[in-house]
Parts: structure tokens; sequence; C-alpha cells
């Protein structure tokens, strides 16, 4: 029922997968289904970006309502249709198959990823033409509000998910543990993030490569170290590409002309 109800949403070719997969009827129900729900997020995504900016800018009242009447009409129905049709069999599928908190995860990684962008540009307005600037802002108010939303949405389903089930069914000595736990890496993590260059202008140029990469190996998923270096590191950036493919971010801070500051960072397990 629910595939019909995104079917009409947004037509579907069949799945690669579906159509390479000898007729086991299981499976080509399974990939139609997951590529349908990514095609009809990826239209709804899509959409509400384009309302969001359309009401953004303007005074329409036109444009108003045609982003409530896409609110209640496209995005609410998708929502509860989930609801009805999709938990009670992801609930299964992930009690037997998968992880609970992977989604957490995801949230986690987008908040990093927010944060790399946001210190990026915060960085780069220091020293930005007055051109520059005033884009610069409103993307660093766009960036800010969404993670505004996202970091609401995070504390929300930590406190009204888990919470209740650790203090319901975890004994007061574990709930310690957890707790002291959580503090020390709390304030390990708060060095780590806020100093931790790896200034490498007064290394021999030889050293400097082998250094960098103990550094990167030390790193656990989701840290990462600020390199200065006194010239552009890029042929680093293409041997961590070929040593570490999809494994590494890199975000320049500071590109020249005496110092250049990158952000290398192993990504998050998941
Ligand atoms: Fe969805
Ligand atoms: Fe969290």
């Amino acid at each position: 029922m629910y595939i019909e109800y995104i079917l009409t949403m947004s037509p579907v070719k069949p799945a690669k997968q579906a159509r390479r997969a000898t007729p086991g009827k299981g499976k080509v129900v399974m990939s139609t289904l997951a590529e349908a729900i990514r095609n009809h997020h990826q239209s709804l995504a899509k959409t509400l970006r384009a309302h969001a900016r359309a009401v953004g800018g303007g005074e329409s009242q036109t444009e108003r309502d045609a982003f409530v009447a896409f609110l209640k009409g496209d995005l609410l129905p998708h929502a509860r249709g989930e609801e009805r049709h999709l938990y009670s069999t992801v609930d299964k599928l992930v009690r037997e198959h998968g992880k609970p908190t992977a989604t957490m995860m995801v949230d986690h990684e987008f908040i990093n990823d927010y944060v790399t962008k946001i210190e990026l540009i915060a960085h780069r307005l220091k020293s930005a033409s007055e051109n520059e600037r005033a884009r610069l802002l409103s993307e660093l108010r766009d960036l800010s509000l969404r993670l505004d939303g996202i970091f609401e949405l995070h504390l929300s389903k930590e406190e009204r998910v888990y919470l209740p089930l650790i203090e319901k069914h975890l004994d007061e000595t574990r709930q310690r543990q957890v707790l002291e736990a959580i503090h020390e890496s709390y304030e390990e993590e708060k060095k780590m993030q806020l100093d931790q260059p790896l200034d490498v202008r007064t290394v021999v140029p030889r050293e400097r490569h082998t250094l960098i990469f103990d550094t990167y190996t030390g790193l656990k998923p989701g840290e990462a170290f600020i390199l200065v270096n006194d010239h552009d590191p890029r042929p680093l950036y293409y041997q961590f590409e070929a040593e570490h493919t999809g494994q590494f971010s890199w975000d320049y801070l500071e590109q020249g002309p005496e110092v250049w500051r990158v952000r290398i960072g192993r990504r998050g397990a998941h």
C-alpha cells in the first residue's frame, strides 16, 4: 500500500539491483521499496529547499500558501505513511540485523560537517573582502540555523528515547560508571578539538610526512588535527587520497601566502 502511495508521488524505474537479482520475489520488492523511498526523499528535499528559498527571499503570499500546501499535502503525509507502514517492519529488521544507534551516528556526522563548515567560514571572514563578507555572513547564518535544527532534534531523540530507557533499566552503579566515562572523554575531546595543531614548519622536510601520517593514524574516528605548514601541502593530499581513500577529511582553514592550515580528520565509522 505504501509503495503504491510512493509510486503515485514519483514514478520509479525498477532498481538496478532488482533487475540483476534472480527472481527471488522478496529481494525484488525490497530493493524497489528502498529505491522508491530514496526517490521520494530526493524529490521532497528538493522541493522543500526550493520553497524555503522562495519564502525566505520574497514577500509573496502565493509562495507562502504554496509552501504550506506542500508541507501539509506532501511532507506530512510522507511521514505518516512511514509511521503506519514502514517503521514497524524496520523495527523488526533493526532488532535482528541492525544497530539501533546507527541513526544517531548519522546525526553526529552531520553535526561534525556543519562545525567544519562554520569553522571554515568564520576563518575566511577574518580576511574577506567587503564583497565576499555579505555572502559569507549569510552562508554562516544559514549553516548555523540548520545546525540548530539538527541539534534540537538530536537532543530531543536522546532525551525522549534513550534517557528514559537508562532511567528505567540501568542500575545506579552502571549509570555512574557511564557518566564518569562520558565526562572523561568530554574533557579529552575538548582539548583535542580546540588545540591540536600540528605545526610542521620547524620539522625537517623529510620527517614531515611520517609525522603527519603518524598523527593521522593516532586519531580515533571523528577526530581531527590542524596541520600548519609553510607551503601548500597539496602533494600530501594526494598521498592521503591514495592510502586512505574515503576515510579522511581535508579542509583548508588558511591558504597562504605564508601559512597554510588544513584540518585533517578521520571520518566517523558507521
Ligand atoms: Fe522518509
Ligand atoms: Fe549526541
